[in-house]
């Protein structure tokens, strides 16, 4: 059982053939990256037009790698939402190009379905865990009791993780994406030298915040003397930073696992994805707390934690086998939330 996977929703365009026994025949990432970095951030605009110049090729050059032809897939899968419109129709148009033509299943999949799955694709995690979803645009805990079947225990009141990496890497001059700068700005830098905050760190549910944190590395960053921050200025910046957010993070991490355990008392695992899944200091400061707690600890690697087609193809094969197919009118949507009967976030940051 094969299925193809397209992944357009931010940007890098992406195909990738995976089996049922979770290999993965082929795949291509196309990242947009230099084209973005000019103007410091994604322009919605450019990724459109690129993913639609760029997803043809990519989608047959992934099927001639994998040795297969349409008529061997079980069924053609792209990132139907969350995410940029504009991208996510060129993916959601061509892929149900493919299934008209070919006469083969068409699977819808939620991009964050996408990240979430990815841990049972390359470790077998099996249901239930408590996943860390933790991308450009999302900060979740969520319970994840099956394919399609998401309780989130927490969310961000304000930026997402990866959002508050990017904002803090423009400011110290790092440029774009800011996730991977900044950690390798950290290095050899010392994380004690800025007092920064701990946000939300002890405070009562699972909820997560990053904007104090990040107005506190510019209120920092202001106390050095005027002009450019030398070397050594940015790389403590970088380093107090990443180790405020990590233990922000963990402390949050560490009441959903309390409320997760005192649900399955017996087993499941703890899953972290998502973007910013991909940084060393976070993976190591979950992994032990898991450790310390004896729950089983799972992170993809990190080109399955950053944004990329196998995991779109793999829901969408989990998606098949439960015979959860969509039609070919199915509407993209720009959010799509995975647990949707979740109260909204509140707090004084809220996004709209
Ligand atoms: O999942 P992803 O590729 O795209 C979204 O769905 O958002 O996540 C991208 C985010 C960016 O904010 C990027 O800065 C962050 O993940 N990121 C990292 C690292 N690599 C990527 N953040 C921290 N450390 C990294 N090594
Ligand atoms: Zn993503």
């Amino acid at each position: 059982m094969i299925v193809l996977g397209l992944e357009t929703s931010c940007d890098e365009t992406a195909a990738a053939v995976v089996d049922g026994a979770g290999r993965i025949l082929s795949q291509t990432v196309l990242s947009q990256v230099a084209e973005h970095r000019p103007y410091g951030g994604i322009v919605p605009e450019i990724a459109a037009r690129s993913h639609l110049a760029h997803l043809d090729r990519l989608v047959a050059k992934t099927m001639a790698d994998a040795g297969a032809s349409y008529c061997d897939l079980a069924g053609v899968a792209a990132t139907a939402g969350p995410g940029l419109i504009g991208g996510v129709l060129v993916g959601v148009m061509t892929a149900k190009a493919i299934a008209a033509v070919h006469k083969i299943p068409f699977l819808a999949v939620n991009h964050l379905e996408g990240h979430a799955l990815t841990a049972r694709f390359t470790d077998g995690v099996e249901f239930p865990y408590l996943l860390l979803l933790v991308s450009g645009g999302h900060c979740q805990l969520l319970v994840v009791e099956g394919v399609g079947s998401y309780r989130r225990l927490g969310t961000t009141v304000d930026d997402a993780a990866g959002e508050a990496f990017d904002k803090v890497a423009k400011m110290l001059g790092l440029g774009y994406p800011g996730g991977p700068a900044i950690e390798r700005a950290a290095k050899g830098g010392d994380p004690a030298r800025f007092a920064l905050p701990r946000p939300m760190k002890g405070r009562p549910g699972c909820d997560f915040s990053f904007s104090g944190l990040k107005t506190a590395v510019r209120q920092a960053a202001e106390t050095l003397p005027p002009g450019a921050l030398v070397e050594k200025d940015v790389s403590d910046l970088a380093a107090s930073f990443q180790a405020a957010l990590v233990e922000a993070v963990s402390d949050r991490v560490g009441r959903a696992l309390a409320l997760f355990r005192a649900e399955y008392p017996q087993g499941g695992a703890f899953v972290v994805s998502g973007g910013v899944a991909a940084n060393t200091a976070l993976r190591a400061a979950l992994s032990e707390r898991c450790a310390n707690e004896g729950l089983s600890f799972a992170a993809p690697p990190v080109a399955l934690c950053t944004d990329n087609a196998v995991m779109i193809a793999w829901a969408g094969l989990e998606r098949l086998k439960l015979g959860l197919i969509d039609p070919l009118d199915f509407k993209p949507r720009p959010r799509w939330p995975l647990d949707p009967d979740a109260a909204p976030a509140r707090g004084a940051g809220v996004k709209a």
